[in-house]
């Protein structure tokens, strides 16, 4: 059964490197587990969309959960998926833009087209909070 989890965490201060890293774990790791998702970093907090075999994502949240670049993992969502929304990606590095002004706008090209509606509007409200 694929599902998808849709969670907050928060990270003060990491570095360029250290989220770089976590991007090249995924790439490395996911494949094999058949995961994919996307991830976003304000500088303060993750949002991360995982999805994937119900047993691969509950395996990975352990993972993230003992991961010490970051505390308070907080799953906004958890559902069963038909298909996926990012099925290309193994993990993709959703960026947000410098100006709030240009966010949403970039925002709604880059996010996939698959994504329910609920979980678009999570993602479109964490990456202009700040
Ligand atoms: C916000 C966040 C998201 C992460 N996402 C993933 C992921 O999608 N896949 C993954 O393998 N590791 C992810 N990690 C890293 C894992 O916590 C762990 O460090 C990594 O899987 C270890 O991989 P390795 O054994 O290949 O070094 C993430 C870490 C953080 C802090």
């Amino acid at each position: 059964m694929l599902s998808q989890y849709l969670y907050i965490s928060t990270a003060p201060n990491l570095s360029r490197g250290d989220v770089d890293s976590i991007l090249e774990a995924s790439a490395r790791n996911n494949p094999e587990r058949g995961i994919t998702g996307l991830l976003l970093y304000n500088g303060r907090n993750f949002l991360q969309l995982i999805e994937g075999e119900e047993s691969a994502l509950v395996a990975l949240m352990v993972r993230i959960g003992n991961d010490p670049r970051h505390t308070g993992v907080s799953i906004l969502e958890r559902r069963a998926i038909e298909q996926r929304a990012c099925p290309g990606w193994a993990m993709k590095r959703v960026l947000i833009a410098e100006s709030i002004a240009g966010r949403r706008d970039q925002l709604e090209r880059d996010l996939p087209a698959d994504l329910d509606e609920q979980t678009r509007r999570i993602i479109l409200n964490f990456a202009i909070l700040n």
